[in-house]
């Protein structure tokens, strides 16, 4: 594997997350301030061709897994695409991507010719006027379609992607998990992180332990599943449910240990942690004309700049981040 792309610390980073836009058709309050954010000028977002440049040389070095992120990657126009392109990487094994589910239902057929294997769906509430003033947009029933046609179009798992924030939603914890009984879904339940403009605070949060005692409650045989060595879940089932839950502990139980992941944010930055704040501008390295030999120097010394762990939920409250609209939805360990 890669000396390039291995930490200092042994990790082996084979999980590449690619933010493709900073746009979005929702505004969700943990994601962004009502207002919205700055926008990049688009001459400094990464074109078709830089994606699919850096994506290579990364698959080149060992990853074998590119999940497509945003904002919302289903608005760029070229993501078809960019997926058909990356489908002809060899050594490339996995094509995910994470989106909020309003175009999903519309694109599918031509996301699954193209080549995507893997969906994570953000699903927030089951409640239409809750999801609404939530994602501060209209569209529920539109993401349930969404997921729904995933499901039917045989993508296994579906993960639906569910923050829990307390006062908002947190009363429909049990909900959720009987949305599994049915449905073949993995709801992933996440502790909500603190990012630049989210209004975090300690108090919103609802633990993983807090979540679970709450499900025990309610079905107390819920059995815990083995996971992979670098899963960012910790997944259970109901016995005889067709689904399962999933936990995603960033808070409480951090699983920086293991992390795999590097992210290239919008603007073609590469961030080598989700709570880090430093970053190598990949986009600047590309456009002076580097030679690929100095673009993996310039990316193997951020891998090894990057920390054992993150710095606890207090220290990551405090520091200067982005928000997570201009990270990518999805990404990197901490
Ligand atoms: P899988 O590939 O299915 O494991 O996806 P994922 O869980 O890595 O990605 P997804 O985009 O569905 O993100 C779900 C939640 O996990 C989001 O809240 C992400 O911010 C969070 N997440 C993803 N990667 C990391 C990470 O590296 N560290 C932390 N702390 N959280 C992450
Ligand atoms: N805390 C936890 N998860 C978040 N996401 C976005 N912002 C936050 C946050 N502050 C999640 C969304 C989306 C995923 C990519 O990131 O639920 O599904
Ligand atoms: Fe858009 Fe996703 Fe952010 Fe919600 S979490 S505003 S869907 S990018």
């Amino acid at each position: 594997f890669s000396a390039f792309l291995t930490d200092n610390f042994g990790r082996r980073h084979s999980y590449l997350r690619i933010s493709l836009t900073e746009k979005c058709n929702l505004r969700c309050q943990y994601c962004m301030p009502e207002e919205g954010v700055k926008l990049t000028p688009r001459g400094q977002l990464l074109s078709t061709s830089e994606v699919l440049t850096l994506a290579r040389l990364f698959v080149q070095e060992g990853v074998e897994k590119i999940r497509l992120t945003g904002g919302e990657p289903l608005i760029r126009p070229d993501v078809l695409d960019i997926i058909s392109e990356l489908r002809k990487l060899e050594g490339l094994k996995t094509i995910a991507v994470t989106t909020n589910g309003m175009n999903l239902a519309r694109l599918l057929p031509r996301l699954k010719d193209a080549g995507l294997d893997l969906i994570n769906i953000s699903l927030d509430s089951l409640v239409p006027a809750k999801f609404e003033f939530i994602v501060r947009r209209k569209g529920f029933h539109k993401v349930m379609e969404g997921i729904d046609k995933a499901v039917e179009m045989g993508y296994n798992p579906v993960k639906v992607n569910c923050v829990i924030m307390r006062g908002l939603n947190e009363d429909e914890l049990l909900d959720f998990v009987a949305l599994t009984e049915k449905k073949p879904l993995e709801v992933r339940f996440i502790e909500y992180m603190p990012f630049d403009g989210n209004k975090w605070n300690f108090k919103k949060m609802v633990s993983y332990q807090e979540m679970l005692d709450c499900i025990r409650q309610r079905w107390p045989d819920l059995e815990m599943l083995q996971t992979g060595h670098a899963d960012t879940a910790k997944t259970f089932k109901v016995p005889g449910f067709k689904g399962q839950v999933g936990f995603i502990t960033s808070m409480s139980e951090h699983f920086c240990g293991s992390c795999n992941r590097l992210r290239i944010t919008a603007d073609g930055s590469l961030k080598v942690c989700l709570f880090g704040n430093s970053e190598v501008s990949l986009r600047d390295v590309l456009r002076s004309g580097a030679s690929h030999e100095e673009l993996l120097q310039i990316i193997g010394a951020a891998v090894g700049r990057k920390k054992k762990q993150h710095a606890g939920m207090f220290s990551i409250s405090q520091m200067k981040n982005r928000p997570m609209i201009l990270i990518g939805t999805t990404s990197q360990r901490p």
